[in-house]
Parts: structure tokens; C-alpha cells; sequence
């Protein structure tokens, strides 16, 4: 399979193909996520719910995140890897979002970064662009904002605020993001903001006209009980996970497990001299 670049993206949004993007965390999924043919792996500072099972994403840092895309590139090396910058990593200054935009690039293999923001990052992306770090913009619900949204809720519901993340969108497109993620905002804010873009727009809960759509795996394969309105499970793992776990616990407390294909033979002359060396104690 080729590499895909921003240039395959680009393509893809011209002919009108529907892309594929999902998060991963680590070797096995990535390794699946590519044989499935997805296009963009992005591993999110949804890490921090998802694998560390913190109740924001605020607690994530650079150093966390880092041996984790390190492993996601080694199980994808053709997909479009997006490294995301975690809370307080690129919104200090200039220099520190370089420099730790710089380290995905860098020491994990990154073909881009994201992060959250509208208009107020347009410096930021302008420099870190400038500095060769490609960045995907990340709009609508920004989860490292929750304390500031008061929840996560859903964006850009009346007309100043769409009209708001409109223009968002193209700021943010002049100031040289090469792609766009919109999350949890109506399908028809979203369908303008796809028509006006020139570059690729994702979407998470954010309708069907976006340029691909983009779910949490551990979501999208039923890991979890909970389920987010805009989530399709497209199968119950946790549960197939429990069922055999349950199964695993069941076998060993009759005995059934393990079996005798599950051991190694020995010669029953050496088995015999054996017991006989080391009788049964009564
Ligand atoms: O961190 C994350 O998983 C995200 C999602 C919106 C895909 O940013």
C-alpha cells in the first residue's frame, strides 16, 4: 500500500471519496486500523479517558503521548499519522508549540499535529506552519476547553455561533492549517464549512457532508457501556471480551483448562523416573 500524504487527502476530497480516520493508542490497533484500509489515525489526548481512564483530557502531557504515536506509527507506516497536542503544549507561546509540535514530527513520525481552536490560534498555526509542522485544526467541541464550554455539549447551534465557526474555518485555512476536524456541531454548519474549505474536513458528530468522518475506536467497537450520540457501535468487543474472560475463569476453577494439547509431552520413561524421584507427599 502507498504512504498516504496530505497530497492522497487532497485527491481523495477533489474525486469526492469519503475518508475513513479513527484514533489508536498502540501496536495492535494501529496494525488492524491500516489492514482495514483507514486512511487517518490520529492518536488523541483522548488517551487520557480512553487508556488512562482520567475524566478529562486535561491531565495529558507531550512525554505521555509520545511513546504511544511512536508505537502507532511502527503498527501503521502508510496511514496519514496525526500526532494531538495536548492541554497547555502549544497554548503558552509560540516557541513551546514549536518546539513540542516539533517532537511529534521529530521523534514519533508524525505527518501532522492537531490542535484546538479557533481564531484565537491563527498566530500559532501561521509559526508552526512556517516552522514545517503541518496542522490540522480542531473545531466546534474542543475538549480542552470543557471547563470554559461548561460541558461537552454541542457547538454552533445559533446563528452567531455558526456564523462564528464559519469564519473560524476559513481564518484558520488561510493561516495554513492543512485540514480540518469538527466536532459535535449541526450537519448544516458543518456541509458549509466542507463546501468553502479547500482542504479535507473531518468530522465527529458533525453529520454526513463532511470529507471523511472520524470516531473514537474504543467507541466505534463497543469497548465501553457508554455510547455518544453521534457513536455507531459496529460491534460489542467489551462484551465478547467479558464472555471469554468469564469462559477463561469458568475452565480453570473445573480443571477443563489447561488441556493436553495445551501442554508439553515428555517421554513417559523420563515422567515415570520422575515420580519416582519426587513421590507424592501425603
Ligand atoms: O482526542 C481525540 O480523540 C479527538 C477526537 C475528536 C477524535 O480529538
Amino acid at each position: 500500500m502507498p504512504k498516504t500524504t496530505i497530497l492522497t487527502l487532497r485527491e481523495k476530497k477533489a474525486r469526492g471519496e469519503r475518508m475513513t480516520f479513527l484514533t489508536a493508542y498502540d501496536y495492535p490497533f494501529a496494525m488492524l486500523e491500516q489492514k482495514a484500509g483507514i486512511d487517518v489515525i490520529l492518536v488523541g489526548d483522548s488517551m487520557g479517558m480512553v487508556i488512562f481512564g482520567y475524566n478529562s483530557t486535561l491531565p495529558v502531557t507531550v512525554d505521555l503521548m509520545i511513546p504511544h504515536v511512536k508505537a502507532v506509527r511502527l503498527g501503521a507506516p502508510e496511514v496519514y499519522l496525526i500526532g494531538d497536542m495536548p492541554y497547555m503544549s502549544y497554548q503558552v507561546s509560540i516557541p513551546e508549540a514549536i518546539r513540542n509540535g516539533g517532537r511529534f514530527m521529530a521523534e514519533a513520525d508524525c505527518d501532522a499535529v492537531k490542535l484546538e481552536g479557533g481564531r484565537e490560534m491563527a498566530h500559532t498555526i501561521r509559526a508552526m506552519v512556517n516552522a514545517t509542522i503541518p496542522v490540522m485544526g480542531h473545531m466546534g467541541l474542543t475538549p480542552q476547553s470543557v471547563a470554559q464550554l461548561g460541558g461537552y455539549k454541542a457547538q454552533g447551534r445559533d446563528i452567531e455561533a455558526a456564523k462564528r465557526l464559519i469564519e473560524d474555518a476559513a481564518i484558520l485555512e488561510e493561516a495554513g492549517v492543512s485540514s480540518l476536524l469538527l466536532e459535535a456541531i449541526p450537519a448544516e454548519v458543518a456541509r458549509i464549512i466542507t463546501r468553502r474549505a479547500s482542504i479535507p474536513v473531518f468530522g465527529i458528530g458533525a453529520g454526513p457532508h463532511c470529507d471523511g468522518q472520524v470516531l473514537v475506536i474504543h467507541d466505534m467497537l463497543g469497548m465501553f457501556d457508554r455510547t455518544p450520540k453521534f457513536v455507531k457501535k459496529y460491534k460489542e468487543i467489551g462484551a465478547q471480551i467479558v464472555e471469554g474472560l468469564t469462559e477463561f475463569k469458568k475452565e480453570v476453577a473445573e480443571g477443563a483448562f489447561p488441556a493436553a494439547q495445551h501442554c508439553y509431552p515428555m517421554p513417559a520413561d523420563v515422567a515415570e523416573e520422575l515420580e519416582k524421584l519426587y513421590p507424592p507427599t501425603a
